[in-house]
């Protein structure tokens, strides 16, 4: 690939998804816009950037930032903070929610949604306890793709078997052919909208709980705070807030503070894992 296109590639995707690329990754470039070429009937690559430059095709340039997306995930993905969910966080929220009986939670950068139904399978076990409340689990993504593949709710083999309890897939999904459906019931507690992270959150509203993990870690330091920093205004003093295990708000922001005791776990300073058993 030439270096004034990867150049331009790499400004377009820092622009319209935050995606940092560095030289080094000219290959993964090329072997993710290729099949974009070819879909978009182009020669190869040289076709595409050029036709980049004097196009502005948004439905091409939305393909080019989605094939560049890394949708990595999986069901209770690294375990501990969904331990730590279900064990110290949905308790506390609820006792300081009593009253008002609501709680909004948000898989931010929820990929094909296996961390969105890893909360909707904890909260259906939760289910007698919070029998009476307004619990909403929302999923958003950049990559209209994805969103498509967490409303439909199915999965592979091999995405089932990745984290997910065995008892949680016969309870949860009905097997169809070489796929597993996941239940109505779950499909009903997530609704799941195309969004990026770079723009406007405010319409998304406030949540208690956020889940933006794994994504940060494509972008640079200023892109990170900016991120942080709009988060942190959809979320009231006590919510918090989980990174990936690879990610940290040190350095970035002090608008997040680390829960104390509870690794990965953010607040903006109200949230206290005082008197509660800690997870794991
Ligand atoms: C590696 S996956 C992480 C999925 C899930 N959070 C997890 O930890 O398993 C990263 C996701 O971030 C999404 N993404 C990347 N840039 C984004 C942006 N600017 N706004 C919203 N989503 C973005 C990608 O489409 C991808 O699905």
């Amino acid at each position: 690939m030439r270096v004034e296109d990867f150049d331009m590639f790499s400004t377009l995707l820092k622009q319209r998804s935050g995606l940092v690329l560095t030289r080094d990754k000219a290959y993964l470039l090329e072997s993710r816009l290729m099949p974009v070429a070819r879909k978009w009937n182009m020669k190869g690559l040289e076709e595409l950037a050029t036709t980049v430059r004097t196009r502005k095709d948004e439905a091409l340039l939305r393909d080019i930032t989605e094939a560049m997306t890394t949708n990595e995930s999986s069901f209770f993905r690294d375990q501990k903070p969904f331990d730590q969910f279900r064990q110290l966080v949905l308790p506390r929220l609820m006792e300081t929610r009593a009253a008002k009986r609501s709680l909004r939670i948000w898989s931010a950068a929820c990929s094909s949604g296996q961390e969105a139904y890893s909360l909707a399978m904890i909260l259906n076990d939760e289910a007698a306890k919070l029998a009476g409340w307004r619990i909403e689990i929302v999923g958003t993504d950049i990559s209209g793709e994805m969103v498509e593949r967490c409303k439909a709710g199915v999965y592979t083999q091999f995405e089932v078997q990745r984290g997910l309890p065995i008892t949680m897939l016969v309870k949860h999904f009905k097997q169809n052919g070489d796929k597993w459906q996941i239940s109505p019931q779950l499909r009903q507690m997530a609704s799941f909208r195309e969004w990026n992270l770079l723009g406007d959150l405010s319409p998304l509203g406030q949540f208690d709980i956020v889940f933006c993990r794994n994504v940060l870690i494509y972008f640079d330091g200023p892109t990170k705070a900016k991120v942080l920093e709009a988060i942190a205004r959809q979320m009231p003093q006590d919510g918090v807030l989980y990174l990936g295990g690879a990610e940290t708000v040190l350095g970035i922001t002090d608008r997040f503070k680390p829960v104390e005791g509870q690794r990965g776990l953010y607040s903006l300073g109200g949230f206290s894992a005082a008197g509660m058993k800690a997870a794991g």
